[in-house]
C-alpha cells in the first residue's frame, strides 16, 4: 500500500462534507481572509451552491469549516471557482483531501476537464495545483481588481 507522506500531518478529525448553509459565515471568513478586495460574497457562494450543491465541499474539524472547494460545471467540463483552507491547518493534506474527493464527484458525473485561474504571484497555491498535475495553458491579464493577471491551468481528469 502506497504510504501517503502528509497522513501524519493530517488531523483524523477532519471531514469533508457537503457545503450546507451553516458553513456559510466560516467560509466567507475563510475566503476574506485569503482574498481581501477580490473575495466573493456571501450571495455568490449561496447561488454557487444552488447551481450545483455536489460541487461545493467543505473541511471540518471540530464542527467548524476550516476549508472550501467551490465548483460548477457545464458540458462535461467543471471550473474551479475558489478553494481555501485556513493558515493554520495549511500543508497538513486538506487541499488535497477536498480536491481530491471533489474531483471524484466529478468523474462520476461523467467531468472530463477541470479548469481555473490563479492569480499569477499565488507560488503556494501554483505549487499546490501543479502537485496535483494541473498544468499552465494561458494567462488573463487584468483578470483581477487591482490589475494583478491569472494563470489558466487545467487538468484532464
Ligand atoms: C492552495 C491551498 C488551498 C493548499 O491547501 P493545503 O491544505 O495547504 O495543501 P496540501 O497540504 O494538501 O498540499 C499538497 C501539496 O501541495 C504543495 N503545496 C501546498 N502548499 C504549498 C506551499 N505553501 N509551498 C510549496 N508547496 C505547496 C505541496 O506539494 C504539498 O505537498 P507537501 O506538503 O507534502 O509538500 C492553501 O495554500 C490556501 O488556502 N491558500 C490560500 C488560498 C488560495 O490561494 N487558494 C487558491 C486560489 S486559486
Amino acid at each position: 500500500m502506497r504510504h501517503d507522506h502528509w497522513a501524519e500531518r493530517m488531523n483524523p478529525r477532519v471531514v469533508v462534507r457537503g457545503f450546507e448553509p451553516e458553513h456559510l459565515e466560516d467560509v466567507v471568513d475563510i475566503e476574506r481572509s485569503c482574498f481581501n478586495t477580490d473575495a466573493y460574497s456571501p450571495s455568490v457562494f449561496k447561488s454557487l451552491w444552488q447551481r450545483n450543491p455536489e460541487g461545493f465541499l467543505v473541511a471540518k474539524k471540530e464542527g467548524v469549516a476550516i476549508g472550501y472547494i467551490a465548483t460548477t460545471s457545464l458540458r462535461g467540463e467543471a471550473h474551479l471557482v475558489s478553494m481555501a483552507v485556513v493558515e493554520t491547518e495549511r500543508r497538513r493534506g486538506v487541499g488535497t483531501l477536498m480536491l481530491k474527493r471533489a474531483i471524484r464527484l466529478m468523474k462520476r458525473s461523467r467531468i472530463h476537464l477541470l479548469r481555473l485561474e490563479v492569480r499569477e504571484d499565488n507560488q503556494p497555491a501554483i505549487l499546490f495545483y501543479h502537485s496535483h498535475g494541473f498544468c499552465a495553458v494561458g494567462t488573463k491579464h487584468s483578470y483581477y481588481s487591482d490589475g494583478g493577471s491569472a494563470l489558466l491551468m487545467e487538468r484532464k481528469l
